[in-house]
């Protein structure tokens, strides 16, 4: 099974390019940007990555994103990233990133977007990643400043595919940025929100309801409503679920319990994604065999998983047929 994971065509939906930010590279530009990190060496950040909750990880990674201040640090950031899912036969990538966790320390808008940008054209290029980007907005922070980051974000909707909201989850209702979406939605751009992850099922109607999500980033805790469980699986609105991400950040206390197969019994269209996977444990691969291993998953229901990753992607017919062939052929040939 874990030979048929790692060959099997992958798409991947549900990563934060900040949290691809693997120490050894985090030392290395923190070095040459002439930063001072608050850990001795790679070995004692690493140390540092053992969270109770949601917050736990957050303070950690806005920590280390601190040291990305180049367009270069971004482009290298995301090209380690695409050599890593490349190798883990991930052909298509829809990556986010956190537009106000840079501008909010000096550094423009376009220099982050721009270094991610040509890594994500290099990797489309030069190793035929298909990719997307999305920018989320800070939920911790006020609607304001995530309306005044749109604003930023509208010369560049030809990079920009689709708007999110991540950060703290409770507290920060999706009603809170109604405006903003409603604003995003009409300007064109796809929209998804973290609903569900810590927060009750309520945030996830709200996310349906009112920020008009075309797919719910995590939404575990919408299993707890059959109500709100069928009307995602009606319409057919794809999960992008994080199991290693779950286990790391307690919402889950063992991948043995974790709700995948849950949800895809309920009919709800579940994809595997790594979320953070320097900060959890894992990219791609080992999201799915951690979690096979766990669940005992049956071939037929990870090829369900990865089909269901192609079916979500925010691409063209065309490239999802091509994606979707990919998929048949190697199970075919299995
Ligand atoms: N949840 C909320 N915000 C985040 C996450 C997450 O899993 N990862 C990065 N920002
Ligand atoms: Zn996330």
């Amino acid at each position: 099974m874990q030979a048929f994971i790692e060959n099997m065509p992958k798409a991947e939906l549900h990563l934060h390019i900040e949290g691809t930010f693997e120490p050894e590279l985090m030392f290395e530009i923190a070095q040459r940007n002439n930063i001072d990190l608050p850990y001795a060496d790679v070995e004692a950040l690493r140390k540092a990555y053992d969270f109770s909750q949601l917050q736990d990880f957050l303070d950690i990674y806005y920590q280390g994103m601190n040291v990305l201040q180049k367009e270069q640090d971004y482009y290298d950031l995301t090209w380690a990233y695409l050599q890593r899912i490349y190798a883990q036969n991930v052909i298509h990538t829809e990556i986010f990133f956190d537009p106000q966790g840079h501008t909010s320390r000096g550094v423009a808008f376009e220099t982050a977007l721009n270094g991610i940008y040509r890594a994500l054209e290099a990797g489309q290029k030069e190793l035929g990643i298909s990719f997307g980007l999305i920018m989320c907005f800070l939920r911790h922070l006020d609607a304001d400043d995530a309306m005044a980051t749109l604003e930023q974000a509208l010369p560049h909707k030809d990079k920009i595919i689709g708007v999110g909201l991540d950060s703290s989850e409770l507290g920060h209702p999706p009603e809170k940025f109604t405006e903003v979406f409603k604003k995003a939605k009409e300007e064109g751009f796809l929209i998804v929100a973290h609903a569900g992850e810590e927060g009750p099922p309520d945030y996830v109607y709200q996310a349906l309801d009112l920020l008009k999500v075309d797919r719910i980033d995590h939404g575990n805790r919408a299993l707890e409503d059959k109500a709100l469980t069928k009307r995602i699986a009606d319409e057919g609105i794809a999960l992008t679920v994080c199991p290693l991400s779950n286990l790391k950040l307690c919402v889950v206390d063992d991948l043995k319990n974790h709700p995948m197969r849950e949800m895809l019994q309920a009919g709800l269209k579940a994809t595997m994604n790594s979320d953070d996977p320097a900060y959890f444990g894992g990219y791609m691969n080992e999201n799915y065999i951690q979690l096979a291993e766990a669940l005992r998953l049956t071939q037929e229901e990870i090829v369900t998983l990865a089909r269901n990753g192609f079916e979500a992607a925010f691409v063209s017919d065309e490239r999802k047929q091509v994606m979707l062939s990919n998929l048949d052929a190697f199970v075919s040939a299995a």
